[in-house]
């Protein structure tokens, strides 16, 4: 069978995911904060034998920009206004049967015993369909929000996340997949022999377990990460089941492709079991000039200003008072090294001014746009994924939530024609979806 590609809808609960002309687009739907705006997308998705639906999430107001939160406000930037993931991703379970849901929760801000336990929750409500993206976060205003002066330092930050999964690790694992008995003859709830407390005791965290949750259908939810820095890239390499990534460059994705899979191999894992996803906003039409005049339409909605409080807060890094004029100056940031070399890259390479990456922002971070009929997208999606580019991708739009449908109209039946991607879901479990093998089970429990 033809090597089959997979694909995630990438989402922010919010009314900005990547691009921020989508906020002004006449069919974006304004709905962000209603349960069916985020129904809708489940569907949709869902109908597109999508493999997941995921959430990014930030925790703070954007202040980066300027020193404050005015302006950020005003324009709507990405993270102005966010409603919690984990809800949101609870509802659209709900609602679907199949698709995988994926949510974002910081290892910086959390304690392992409580994401271990929603995790472990969610994976029981959605019937094995849950995913965490383990990030440590980036800005100094979520610090604030959380009681610090300053974001932690970057390797810290790293350090915690490690210890952080392996506490969360531990709790997944503190039932056996067959202690739960509800034996109503006998009344035996739950064989305690197959019960363990997790007793992690570590440097950052204590918890002594067991989780009050049993076993979940995955056993271990996949976990998913997106680390562009050396230490990132192998935390991500150590841990993840998938890896997201954004590079506009087909050389920048090949090199981070080659460089994840050889990490994971170093790691004594399957690189095949390592899922790399690049990113990319649609534009679709009937002919490719319609598809080129929707793209012009959209990118004209996109402001530079907006697009640097974004850059800003990606960065933890105040570009305000740089002139918009010249190039990307080189200097030292300390949230997102990954994004800011890849904005400096592509000012290097095409002679971009601040003000042209902050519109190359504002129209979707620093997204490529594949633009044409259904066939000439589905091209440029086979492309990268033959190229030792990509495992699959998750999917942005200019538009929301109409730019999924649209997607999944026109461009998912050309893939499925090509025999690159399903017609119907295999499995039902997330990990089923990926082609993953079976979580790793606690020392001692026969698979
Ligand atoms: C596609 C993508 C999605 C990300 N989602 C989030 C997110 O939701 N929240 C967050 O705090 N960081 C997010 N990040 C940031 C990464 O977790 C990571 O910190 C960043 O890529 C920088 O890499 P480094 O941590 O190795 O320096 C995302 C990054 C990428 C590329």
């Amino acid at each position: 069978m033809t090597r089959q590609l997979h694909l995630g809808g990438f989402q922010i609960a919010s009314n900005v995911t990547h691009s921020h002309a989508s906020c002004r687009h006449p069919s974006s739907d304004p709905g962000f904060l209603t349960a069916d705006y985020y129904h809708r997308i489940g569907r949709t998705l869902e109908r597109g034998t999508f493999d997941f639906v995921f959430f990014a999430d930030l925790l703070a107001v954007p202040t980066n920009y300027g020193g404050g939160p005015d302006e950020a406000l005003r324009r709507g930037t990405q993270a102005a206004a966010t409603l919690d993931p984990t809800l949101v991703a609870t509802s659209i379970a709900a609602v679907t049967r199949r698709l995988g849901i994926a949510i974002t929760k910081s290892t910086t801000y959390f304690h392992p015993f409580e994401v271990a336990r929603i995790f472990a929750t969610l994976d029981h409500l959605s019937q094995g369909r849950v995913a965490w993206n383990i990030v440590t976060s980036l800005s100094s205003a979520e610090a604030r929000n959380f009681g610090l002066e300053n974001a932690l330092d970057h390797d810290l930050r790293y350090d915690r996340a490690q210890e952080f999964v392996e506490a969360t690790v531990k709790l997944w694992q503190s039932w056996e997949p067959d202690a739960l008995v509800q034996d109503k003859e006998s009344g035996l709830f739950a064989d305690p022999s197959k019960v363990h407390a997790a007793e992690h005791d570590g440097l950052f965290f204590k918890s002594q377990g067991p989780l009050p949750v049993p076993a979940s259908p995955q056993g271990r939810p996949v976990l998913i990460q997106a680390g562009a820095s050396g230490k990132g890239k192998d935390f991500a390499a150590r841990w993840a089941d998938a890896i997201f990534e954004i590079d506009p460059t087909p050389e920048g994705r090949r090199a981070y492709y080659d460089d994840i899979k050889s990490r994971a191999s170093d790691a004594g894992r399957d690189p095949d079991h390592v899922k790399i996803f690049p990113s990319f906003i649609p534009f679709i039409g009937e002919t490719e000039s319609i598809a080129r005049e929707k793209q012009a339409f959209h990118n004209e909605l996109a402001d530079p200003i907006s697009g640097l409080h974004t850059l800003s807060v990606h960065t933890n890094h105040d570009f305000s008072s740089y002139d918009l004029d010249a190039p990307v100056e080189d200097v030292q940031v300390t949230g997102s090294q990954g994004l800011f070399d890849v904005a400096r890259r592509l000012s290097g390479r095409d002679s971009l001014t601040l003000r042209d990456i902050g519109k190359l922002y504002a129209q979707g971070v620093l997204l490529p746009q594949f633009v044409g009929t259904a066939s000439d997208v589905a091209d440029q999606i086979e492309e990268v994924f033959t190229g030792d580019q990509a495992d699959g991708f998750i999917l942005s739009v200019g538009q929301s939530p109409s730019g999924f449908e649209e997607f999944v109209d026109a461009v998912v039946p050309e893939l499925r024609r090509r025999g690159l991607f399903r017609s119907e879901y295999a499995g039902s479990t997330l990990r089923d979806h990926l082609g993953l093998a079976d979580a790793p089970r606690p020392q001692g429990v026969p698979a």
